[in-house]
């Protein structure tokens, strides 16, 4: 697609999960029509926009601390004869809408997640005139509407929405309120742009959602099975992806696709939160630790060698040391390939943070940096496991060293190897001769899978 000449700049600093990653390419995607192009220096930006998160409070802290560095460097800007407009967009901006402008006037604007398709008009309104700076309550199917069809990937890699939003509530969680509830985009609009992606040499895609595999189609209704099923046809697109999924989601249909495609990777990431009955209770995360394993059961039956990641948490109210000591031994139960671990952090607004037995500090941090020791073990030896063996990498960049690709196993391993540059794009056989905590290095072992013959755009 042509696009005009930049003339404007504009720096996106992303926070939070994956959703944020392709909100802020599409907000770029929103913005080029107008004249923007990218900078990485905040300081020589017309625009900046922060993409944020609330998820924890460490999260939404790093937003104002970085606010009142950009604001700085607006007004040094401005004492230079030149302007910047800053833009907050993201689950801050909805959780905490024109409160961000008290605490930071320097800030313009602020867009909620369902909303940035507005950005052209918001800024404008924005050079006009100060006031209706808020635009946070809209649907997420007006958005899908209005992006561009066409999107600019920079990769072999790229990340999709398919679905939006979250009915669980755990009663910790603030996406609910900052996200909406669980909605999901028509099969026809998402094979349409994963088309679009596949035929500018794209190779994978990562189907993107709070809930992804609550995924229904509005218009046919089938469920996420059937979506990957479809992406599987597009020819060239030989990797799909998903995350996040909720084990109550996890149906029948989209277990025996794990078996049967040979496109859907093995790696599944399915939080768990915790190892304790009562306290997977009080998070109201409506599943328990042996319905759990027993889905885990059911997914390895039908693919053995799939990858299992998840989420803990440590120190929810009322976490005592043997529910704490009960996650520990879900997490030897389960040998992740990886999993990220928090410590719980009290957010205004959720049930959770009103109730009694708030955790110490001290104590959750012991607990944390336990937990965190045996999923750093579990990462080596699962990486050591695949020392001998011989893994399909897609090549993704040059690595850092001089004829060195980096690209990523089926496992989500980062895999280094040295090979042509021209395999860039290319799942070829890597093997693996060397493995650290967070990634593997091999060597070649055989020609890559054939590439597809690109329709011209
Ligand atoms: N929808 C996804 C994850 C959303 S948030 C799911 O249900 O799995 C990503 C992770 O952040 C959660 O899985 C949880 O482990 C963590 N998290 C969410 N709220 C939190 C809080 N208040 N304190 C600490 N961790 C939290
Ligand atoms: Fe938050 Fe729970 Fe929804 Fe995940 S499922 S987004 S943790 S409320
Ligand atoms: Fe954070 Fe919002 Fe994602 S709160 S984790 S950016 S959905």
């Amino acid at each position: 697609m042509s696009r005009p000449a930049p003339e404007k700049r504009l720096f996106i600093k992303t926070y939070g999960c994956q959703m944020n990653v392709y909100d802020s390419e599409r907000m770029a995607d929103v913005l080029a029509p107008l004249g923007y192009g990218m900078t990485d220096t905040p300081e020589d930006a017309d625009l900046v926009v922060l993409n944020t998160c609330h998820i924890r409070e460490k999260a939404t802290e790093k937003v104002y601390s970085e606010l009142g560095q950009i604001r700085l460097m607006k007004l040094a800007r401005q004492e230079a004869g030149a302007g910047m407009t800053i833009a907050v967009a993201g689950c801050v901006a909805q959780a905490e809408g024109e409160e961000i402008m008290r605490r930071q006037p320097a800030v313009d604007l602020v867009v909620g997640p369902q909303a940035y398709h507005q950005l052209p008009e918001l800024i404008a309104r924005t050079h006009r005139a100060r006031g209706e700076r808020l635009s946070a309550d809209f649907a997420a199917e007006d958005k899908f509407d209005a992006l561009p069809a066409e999107r600019n990937p920079t990769g072999v890699t790229a990340f999709l929405t398919v679905q939006e939003g979250c009915d669980k509530f755990c009663t910790f969680c603030v996406v609910p309120y900052t996200r909406g509830a669980e909605w999901s985009r028509p099969a026809a609009a998402i094979l349409a742009e994963a088309e679009s992606l596949a035929r500018q040499g794209v190779r994978e895609v990562t189907l993107l959602g709070q809930n992804v595999n609550a995924y229904r189609d509005p218009d046919a209704g089938g469920g996420l099975a059937g979506l990957a099923r479809a992406l599987a046809k597009i020819p060239g697109l030989d990797r799909i992806r998903y995350t996040t999924s909720h084990p109550r989601d996890m149906d029948d249909e989209l277990i025996a696709a794990h078996g049967e495609l040979e496109a859907l990777m093995p790696f599944l990431h399915l939080p768990v939160q915790s190892g304790s009955d009562r306290i997977l209770k009080a998070m109201n995360r409506g599943h328990t630790v042996e319905t759990y394993l027993r889905l885990i059961e059911k997914i390895r039956a039908a693919r053995p060698d799939i990858a299992i990641s998840s989420d803990y948490i440590v120190g929810f109210p009322g976490e005592r040391d043997a529910d704490f000591e009960a996650t520990l031994s879900l997490v030897r139960q389960m040998g992740h390939a990886s999993a990220f671990s928090f410590k719980y952090s009290r957010r205004p607004g959720t049930p959770a943070s009103a109730l009694p037995g708030q955790v110490p500090e001290e104590v959750m941090a012991e607990r944390l940096a336990r937990l965190q020791a045996l999923l750093d073990e579990q990462q080596v030896a699962f990486n050591a496991a695949q020392v001998g063996a011989t893994l399909p990498v897609l090549f993704e960049r040059l690595g850092r060293h001089e004829g060195q690709l980096v690209g990523r196993s089926p496992y989500l391993q980062g895999v280094h190897a040295v090979a042509d540059a021209s395999l860039i794009g290319q799942i070829a056989p890597v093997r693996i001769e060397g493995a650290s905590k967070n990634s593997l290095s091999g060597v070649m072992a055989g020609q890559p899978q054939p590439a597809p013959a690109l329709e011209p755009l």
